[in-house]
């Protein structure tokens, strides 16, 4: 092990689900083939990050377990195998541990087994803990270079701003898997929420024409604010969901043909109708991003008689964060606070941060954790 490694690093440790999470001294692991020891800079928190973890949300994991989710890192050493990961390296590290021998199975990291027995048992016996910690083992395909001269020299992000990725890139998985084309327009709903804001923010710098749907007046006139300040000629309307499907429906059609539909409805939004009205205003042949929870996300012969393709993701690709980093290493994305105002907490502050994450919510907020 190089000589500044720690043998023992603090961590964020959950003993039960329900219980607090404790600041716990653990021993640091030595990177093996197919691992890199990775020194955590800013690791992301979920505004509903103290549901999971308290139980609120069922989401299943083993434990004990250090929590997170991705992270921005630097490589601390590299397992054997690594051929350009190096010491030192920037890297976003990310939650979506696939399964070498089946690339089908995956799980989210610290977060949700995915109920499969391969990945149940990949995240009980191998991958199990988190970010939430000064140091993390991760797979060594979980980490992405990133190019820290062209990101924080010259276009000037601060690396706690850059795990704001972790946001964008769900909402750019759902958005290039409907392949959404510059000078479209999509519906993102809603959007007053971290990934509905991320897919604005996404949706905008891939040069799409963006109609923000949601119920809180205020956050969407945020919310177009913020994406006008990034960009004047951001091109972005804003639509209340009044609850009355038919109305709202009508609303969208009078903004003009509509191309696709990105959707982060949340488990509390299950019955919602804006899902509804959004697929219904969608011209013949327009894609749906389901991405969120709604029981009801279409009119079934609306959805036949205009050829409208529903796509189920979570999450994203490999593919897709080499293609996302290149576009945020490329400039394509505003910068300081017009790309997010981020709060860090260290990590005995973690309730702190928690309950601030559940409400510095919407577009280009986010909160990490520094280790
Ligand atoms: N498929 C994937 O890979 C993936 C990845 C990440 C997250 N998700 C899902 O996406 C969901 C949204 O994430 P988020 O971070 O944006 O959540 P969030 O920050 O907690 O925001 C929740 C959003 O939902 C809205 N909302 C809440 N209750 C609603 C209701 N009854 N009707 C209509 N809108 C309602 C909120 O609007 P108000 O301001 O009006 O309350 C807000 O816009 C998560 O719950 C998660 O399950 C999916």
């Amino acid at each position: 092990m190089a000589h500044n490694i720690p043998s023992e690093h603090r961590a964020l440790v959950l003993e039960k689900v329900g219980s607090p999470f404790e600041v716990k001294l653990l021993s640091t692991p030595q990177p093996t083939s197919g691992s890199a020891l990775v020194r955590i800079e800013a690791a992301s928190v979920l505004s509903y990050h103290g549901e999971i973890y308290g139980g609120v949300r069922s989401y299943t994991f083993p434990t004990p377990l250090v929590g997170g989710y991705s992270a921005i890192g630097r490589i601390a050493s590299v397992g054997p195998d690594a051929t350009t990961l190096q010491a030192g390296q920037l890297i976003y590290v990310d939650c979506v541990i696939h399964a070498r021998d089946n690339p089908d199975i995956q799980f989210l990291s610290a977060l949700h087994d995915s109920s499969h027995e391969g990945s149940v048992k990949l995240m009980r016996d191998v991958w199990r803990n988190g970010n939430f910690a000064e140091y993390a083992n991760v797979p060594l395909e979980n980490c992405y270079a990133l190019n820290e001269t062209r990101l924080c020299t010259e276009l000037g992000y601060h690396i706690r701003d850059l795990a704001h990725i972790s946001f964008l890139m769900v909402a750019y998985g759902g958005l290039r898997d409907i392949r959404l084309e510059p000078g479209e327009t999509i519906v993102v709903c809603p959007a007053t929420g971290n990934f509905g804001g991320a897919g604005v923010q996404v949706a905008l710098a891939m040069g799409a024409r963006v109609i923000a749907m949601g119920r809180n007046e205020t956050e969407l006139a945020r919310l177009r604010e913020f994406s006008l300040e990034g960009s004047p000629t951001a091109n972005i309307e804003i639509v209340k969901i009044t609850g009355d499907e038919k109305i709202d429906t009508a609303t969208l059609k009078s903004f003009g043909t509509i191309d696709a539909v990105l959707d982060f409805t949340p488990p509390q939004g299950l019955k919602s109708t804006h899902l509804r009205s959004a697929t219904s205003a969608l011209r013949r042949n327009g894609r749906v991003s389901m991405m969120g929870f709604s029981d009801s996300p279409v009119v079934p012969w609306t959805m036949v008689a205009n050829n409208i393709k529903l796509m189920g993701k979570l999450m994203y690709e490999r593919a897709d964060i080499i293609q996302f980093v290149k576009m945020l290493e490329s400039g394509l994305f505003s910068r300081g606070k017009n790309f997010v105002d981020t709060k860090t907490f260290r990590l005995e502050d973690w309730n702190s941060a928690f309950q601030v994450a559940a409400e510095h919510m919407g577009i280009g907020r986010h909160v990490v954790l520094e280790p």
